[in-house]
């Protein structure tokens, strides 16, 4: 992936969206972090844009509070008075008029020559008709430096949505041009999947149906819809987390070794990966998931007071092909859980037969990658306990990523995926026929879902979710892992 920057020729960011939450407690801060690295074009500028009131110097100062807050890079007033002179704010509506006066703007200060970026950071239904006005008002035209633009989740509401989203931006833009944002993407702990599986040679040839007996992927949250309800309430767990981070993170576990290591051969095999999960009919929905809702979400400010929107979901997806025929893999992902956690657990199969005393029965070898908190790798297996005849003990090997590269060492996800935009390396955002493959499989659910077919069931704040997110491994003969891997 190049790191490169894109030198001599001066580089515009444009947000939309400059005031809302997004642009201060992620973009800003990562983009004071990259320049703070000495990573930022040698010219550039960040101009904010919207129908706040601000000048430059109260974007600035708005700006700083969160950067304060939200940075990762040792903050200090001179890098940051360095910093937000390349900050600016024009002030316009999302019509005709106002993106014309934007790039007048623009062009006065990078005159013909220059890169623009355009960042989408306002609510999902702005994104047409501003890729549109970009596209009627000479925004787009690459005669003197290229144009990108960086698209936020939610990619449409479903796949219908999706496509005539992609249609539509595809009239104005190349796909080249679009970075379609997901956010665990640009996570250190997600990238190492890809290196884990193949820069080392111990676990590929293990990867397959023939040792794993499934796998399992959750992603929790402690907090609930905090300030979002209203937006929530529409969207829900499968729209908010599935159909994005959750099946990326499947297609990272169980793709095919790339070609090579580049935007086209990654997205291709994730494409592959992801059009070999069958869409599930209703009568599967029914046995193969679990839609709960945390009590008092109704309650919560912007819901519906009779909402059946689901914050917690559990899934369990085949991968039709030969690598992973038969092996279960089973996604959760719900607020108001116990933990924050996100992790995948590859549960090995046991062996064949057991020749040594073990009083809790025999137990499977586990490998747990660790996305957040405390990254790491935690690898489970079987000890003989010393001074016994032959009892076992399971003992963990791990890697934890504070440990060995220090507790700042990684950096917030929109870091790399700013300075990703900037060089123009795609890999790690979501190409079309990506995002719609994934619709594609999350649909069904959600249609059988939204027909009612799967009762919603409610669960306790602080708990693990529905206990029929228990039973659909135990029907099974399974149980979610528990295991920590810090007290074990
Ligand atoms: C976002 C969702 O994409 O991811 C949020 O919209 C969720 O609802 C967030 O809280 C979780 O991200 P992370 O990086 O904290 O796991």
């Amino acid at each position: 992936m190049a790191t490169k920057k894109d030198n001599g020729t001066p580089t515009t960011i444009v947000i939309f969206g400059a005031s809302g939450d997004l642009t201060e407690r992620k973009l800003i801060p990562s983009l004071f972090n990259l320049y703070c690295k000495k990573r930022m074009p040698d010219q550039f500028r960040i101009v904010g844009y919207g129908s706040t009131e601000f000048s430059d110097d109260s974007f600035r100062a708005h700006l700083k509070e969160g950067m304060k807050e939200h940075s990762r890079a040792e903050y200090t007033d001179n890098d940051w008075i360095d910093f937000a002179s390349h900050l600016e704010y024009v002030k316009g509506g999302y019509d005709r008029d106002g993106f014309e006066k934007l790039n007048d703007f623009l062009e006065k200060w990078q005159g013909e020559k220059g890169n623009r970026i355009y960042y989408m950071a306002t609510p999902p239904g702005a994104f047409p008709k501003i890729i549109d006005l970009l596209g009627d008002t000479r925004h787009l035209q690459e005669t003197h430096g290229w144009r990108r633009v960086v698209i936020e989740k939610p990619f449409g509401t479903d796949l219908e949505s999706a496509q005539q989203l992609n249609e539509q931006i595809h009239r104005t833009l190349h796909e080249r041009q679009i970075y379609r944002i997901d956010h665990y993407l640009g996570k250190e702990t997600v990238q190492n999947i890809l290196v884990t599986r193949f820069a080392n040679t111990i676990f590929e040839p293990l990867w397959n149906r023939n040792y794993i007996d499934h796998v399992e992927i959750t992603v929790s949250e402690t907090v609930g819809v905090e300030h979002r309800g209203k937006f929530y309430d529409q969207v829900g767990v499968l729209r908010d987390m599935f159909q994005n981070h959750l099946l990326q993170l499947l297609s990272l576990v169980a793709m095919e070794p790339p070609v090579a290591f580049d935007a086209s051969a990654l997205r291709n095999e994730k494409v592959k990966v992801l059009s070999a999960i069958n869409p599930m009919k209703a009568s599967e929905v029914e046995r193969a998931t679990v839609r709960g809702q945390y009590e008092g979400y109704r309650d919560e400010e912007g819901v519906r007071s009779n909402s059946a929107t689901a914050t917690f979901g559990a899934v369990r997806l085949f991968v039709e092909n030969w690598r992973w025929q038969g092996v279960p893999f089973y996604l959760r992902s719900g607020k108001n859980l116990k933990e924050k956690l996100s992790q995948v657990v590859i549960e090995f199969k046991k062996p064949p037969q057991m020749l040594f005393h073990s009083d809790g029965g025999m137990k499977s070898n586990i490998l747990v990658l660790f996305l957040q908190p405390d990254e790491g790798i935690h690898w489970r297996f079987e000890a003989k306990a010393p001074d016994t005849v032959a009892q076992l003990r399971s003992v963990d090997m791990e890697f934890h990523y504070d440990e060995t590269f220090g507790k700042t060492a990684l950096p917030d996800a929109y870091e790399r995926l700013l300075l990703d935009t900037m060089t123009g390396d795609a890999a790690l955002f979501t190409r079309a026929d990506e995002v719609e493959t994934a619709w594609g499989i999350i649909d069904p659910i959600m249609q059988a879902w939204e027909a009612g077919k799967e009762p919603l069931t409610f669960y306790t704040p602080g708990t693990w979710g529905p206990r029929e997110a228990d039973e659909l491994l135990a029907r099974d003969g399974r149980s979610w892992s528990m295991w920590d891997g810090r007290d074990q």
